[in-house]
Order: C-alpha cells, then structure tokens, then sequence
C-alpha cells in the first residue's frame, strides 16, 4: 500500500506545553485513520499541522512524498472538518455546499453536478432547497460533510465530526461515514475520544498520550495487544491484577500462581491483565483462576457484567457473561465464584 501522508517528529510547542512531542506516523492511500487520546493529548493541534493552520516546533510532514509543512492550508488538496462545523445560515443545503466551488471559481455546471452528485450520496438531494435551521442534527452533519467531501480532497481531516450526536444517531453515522470514504477512495484522518467509535471505524488507531504516541496498530491489535498499561485501561474494560515476578515464577497477592508469556524487560512488579469477557465460569478448565465474593450485577441487554471483589485486587474484577449463561445461572450478591482465565488470554505490563 502507498504512504500518502509521512508524519516525521513532528513537535509543536505553546510556551512551555509539548501539545504534540516528536510524534512519526505514516498514512497510506484510502486508509481510515483514527487518532484517539484523553482530552488534551494533542489530537486536535496534531490535526491543525496537518491541515496547515498551525507551524511545526519541529519534524516534517510529506504529502505524496513533499514536504508541505511550509504550504499554505488553501495550497494543500487537503481539507479540515472542524471540531465545532458551522453551515452559512443564511444559504440552503445545496449553497452551503457549493460555497467552496464557487470560491475556486468553477464553471457554474460543473459545480450543479458535482452538488447533486455528492446530495444524492449523502442522500440529501430532497432536502437541498432547505436551510439548515429546517434541518435534524444528523443531517446538518452530513451536509457539514457534504460540504467538506465536495472539494475532492485528497485527504479529509475529520475532528470529533460526530460529537453532537445522540448516541444512535452516532452508530449510523458511523457505517455512513465509512462507506462514504470507501466509495470516495479518500484518505480520512478522524479525531475522537470515544474509543469505541475508533474500534468500529478505523482500518488503523494511533493513540496518542500527553502529545506522545503509545501504540499505532488496527483495532483488532489495540484492543488485543496493548502497548503499554495506558493503552490496555484505555481502550475497553480491563482487569488489573497486581503479581510478583521470581524469576519465569509470576504469584498474585493471595499466593495464587498466574501463568502467562512473560515480555521481555519487566522487573519483579508487575500488573497481569485480563478483557472481562475472557474471563470464563469453567475455572477448572482454564491455567489461571481466582475467587472472590460477588459484588453486584449490572444487565447490559447483550450480556451481564458480574462484579467480583478479588482478594488479590485493588479493583473487582469485572466478569461478562453472555445472556445465555446469564440465563443458565444465578448470580447472586456474597455468594463466592470462581473466575479462570487462560494464560494466552494474559498481558503482563509494568506495575
Ligand atoms: N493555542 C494554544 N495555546 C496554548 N496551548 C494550547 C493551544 N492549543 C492547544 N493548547 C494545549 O495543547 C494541548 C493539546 O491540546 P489539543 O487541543 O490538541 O488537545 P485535544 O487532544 O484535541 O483535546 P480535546 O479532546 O479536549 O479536544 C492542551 O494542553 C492544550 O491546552
Ligand atoms: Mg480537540
């Protein structure tokens, strides 16, 4: 696959705050990308340099292999959907739209096709005559987009673009977006915290910590195999549980043995770690298991959360079971269960 975008240490600096701190990435042709971090690691200035409105501290970024940290944000075939989009209130849908083209000074025809193209995909094209107070936020969304997607830009930078929608709204607009770049073969770099949205949209994630990236893998990856304990907490639920480390010999705080691949370079503190719905009821069938007394139980539709205070945790360990077994089972408050887990299953970081 072809590399569009090079990303190479790239550092900006307000005073003395590192908002992006020698960050390298590399995006490839039609690639969904997803940057993703806590509030305030970088993402948005990050997204600014890319799109020209901010100068690098320092690094270099390469668009088709030239450099255009230097280039004026309107000379880059490169275009920024705001945090906060704001539509002309004055104009309909279909001038919204077509503003852009008609700063580039356009043939009038060519700019009616290309906003009806780009109306009927979006599938706007009953709504163009209307203005964007008359509009649903959802829509206006996609108008926002529209708008943004009708300068054929080679590469559409996208910041929490679905941030004021409900949560049902946001899972719609989450396959709309995505099949929206994969029939434009553009390449998309989109902002968010959310790191669910991340995991359904994104081909890759680059996760970014105080201005600094900790992992850039595919969702599958991130999720399975964190980079560092700030990854593994951020990405999902996950149980933490404190061991001790003699040698290849790994014991949790109430002596029981914790089996799994030790990575190289841990010292004698470390944290094991374990996804909640790894966990599994046949404990005797799995090579780590520990007890505890059940806390409480939250019903999520889908599966049960079963909270479990383990002895040897700081935290209950959260347990997922599926409806099913749910069904099959009483989980009740104080009794004493039982949780196994296997060690391939198991991620060692630091303490
Ligand atoms: N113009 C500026 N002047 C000074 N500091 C700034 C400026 N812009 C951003 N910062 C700081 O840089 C850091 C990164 O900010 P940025 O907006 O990139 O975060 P973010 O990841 O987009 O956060 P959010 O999820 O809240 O939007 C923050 O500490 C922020 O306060
Ligand atoms: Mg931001």
């Amino acid at each position: 696959m072809t590399t569009l975008l090079s990303i190479r240490n790239v550092e900006k600096h307000f005073g003395r705050v590192r908002a992006v701190n020698g960050v390298s990435l590399d995006i490839r042709e039609n690639e969904f990308f997803a940057l993703l971090g806590s509030s305030g690691s970088g993402k948005t200035t990050l997204l600014r340099m890319l799109a020209g409105f901010e100068t690098l501290s320092a690094g270099q970024i390469l668009l088709n292999g030239r450099d255009i940290s230097n280039v004026a944000p309107n000379h880059r075939p490169v275009n920024l959907m705001f945090q906060s989009y704001a539509l002309f209130p004055h104009m309909s849908v279909a001038q919204n739209i077509a503003y852009g083209l008609e700063m580039e000074k356009l043939p009038r025809a060519e700019i009616r096709a290309r906003v009806d193209e780009i109306l009927s995909t979006i599938q706007l094209s009953a709504l163009a005559a209307r203005k964007p107070e008359q509009l649903s936020g959802g829509q206006r969304q996609r108008v926002a987009l529209a708008r943004a997607l009708v300068k054929r830009p080679q590469l559409l930078l996208l910041d929490e673009p679905l941030g004021a929608l409900d949560k049902k709204l946001r899972s719609e607009m989450q396959l709309e977006l995505k099949r929206i770049q994969h029939q434009f073969g553009i390449t998309f770099v989109i902002v968010t915290h959310d790191q669910e949205e991340a995991l359904v949209m994104a081909d890759r994630i680059a996760i970014l910590q105080h201005g600094e990236l900790v992992q850039c893998a595919p969702p599958r990856e991130v999720y399975e195999h964190p980079a560092t304990r700030f990854a593994a907490e951020f990405i999902g639920v996950m149980n933490f549980i404190p061991v001790q480390r003699d040698g290849a010999k790994l014991t949790a705080a109430d002596g029981s043995a914790i089996h799994a691949a030790i990575p190289e370079g841990l010292g004698a503190d470390i944290v094991a770690a374990v996804r909640p719905e790894r966990l599994r009821l046949d404990a005797e069938n799995c090579d780590n298991r520990l007890s505890g007394r059940i806390l409480a139980t939250a019903y999520h539709g889908l599966d049960l959360q079963v909270h479990v205070a383990i002895p040897a945790m700081a935290k209950p360990m959260v347990c997922r079971v599926t409806a099913d077994a749910a069904e099959a089972r009483d989980f009740k408050a104080d009794d004493i269960l039982t949780l196994g887990w296997n060690s391939a299953d198991t991620r060692l970081f630091a303490a």
